[in-house]
């Protein structure tokens, strides 16, 4: 595992944004695994960026967002689809019909998430699979508990999700407390994944995920069995690891051996 410590998370957006970019100009119909919540805002605003100001081409890029909530209405302004037509879509060329949610509604939502999965498969698997981490050591809505080879499927958020979900309903409004999201077993799938995490709040979560025993109580270490996932970390979502010297020195290394064409 790659673990970056940056002095800000606007340091680590600039690095995720580029790995993005670099590997969009290689493969112009790039398939992308994406995220919402805070987390991410930065690496979107500087795609936009990227896109309106220097014209990167995104009308062969294929997304899959991780999760959706269940039981809002189509275009709810909590709605995940929403969040990323607002922080993303509205500001990319992508074609609408490259862009993929979970279910949110449906008869058969079984039969809904196992389709997903088709078409993930049938899009070439995802290149690069962008990811925060909960407070409580989720990735996507995999909780606590959630099995390491899990599939998208239907997932019960935790109280502690709820709660560190509440700041963005009105007192009273209806929360959901279910969604869909894509199991720990897809992300596995991907390619590549790149993590961030920032704040003293996913301190332990980052501790568990990079040095904890693999175990299903803290979904993110699953990512341990992942061959190319970086974690991009401020110091304080860093301040639990024990191997913070040793980290910095497998970059130092891996900078030098790039620099001398290895
Ligand atoms: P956040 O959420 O980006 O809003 O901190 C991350 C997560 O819960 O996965």
């Amino acid at each position: 595992m790659r673990v970056l410590v940056l002095e800000t998370p606007e340091e680590s957006a600039e690095q995720v944004a580029q790995e993005i970019l670099t590997a969009l100009r290689r493969k112009r119909n790039l398939v992308l695994g994406l995220a919402t919540g805070s987390t991410p805002i930065g690496v979107y605003a500087r795609l936009v960026r990227a896109h309106q100001l220097d014209r990167v081409d995104f009308s062969g890029v294929v997304t899959f967002n991780l999760d959706e909530y269940l039981g809002l209405p189509e275009g709810h302004r909590q709605s995940y689809r929403y969040f990323m037509d607002q922080h993303l879509f509205s500001g990319l060329n992508i074609a609408p019909s490259n862009i993929h949610f979970p279910p949110s509604k449906g008869r058969d939502l079984a039969l809904e998430c196992r389709n997903y999965e088709e078409s993930i498969k049938a899009a070439g698997g995802i290149d690069i699979q962008i990811l925060g981490i909960g407070a409580n050591g989720h990735i996507g809505f995999n909780e606590p508990t959630s099995s390491l080879a899990s599939r998208t499927r239907i997932k019960t958020l935790t109280e502690k999700t709820l709660r560190d979900n509440a700041r963005f309903y009105e007192p009273g409004e209806f929360q959901p407390q279910l969604a869909s999201t894509m199991g720990i077993g897809t992300i596995l799938e991907a390619r590549k994944i790149l993590l961030q995490g920032f704040g003293k709040k996913k301190a332990e979560a980052v501790r568990a995920a990079v040095e904890g025993p693999i175990s299903a109580f803290w979904p993110g270490s699953a990512l341990q069995l992942h061959p190319d996932v970086s974690f991009y970390l401020d110091p304080e979502s860093a301040s639990k690891l024990s191997l913070l010297d040793y980290y910095a020195r497998v970059r130092e290394n891996e900078a030098r051996l790039e620099q001398e064409g290895y």
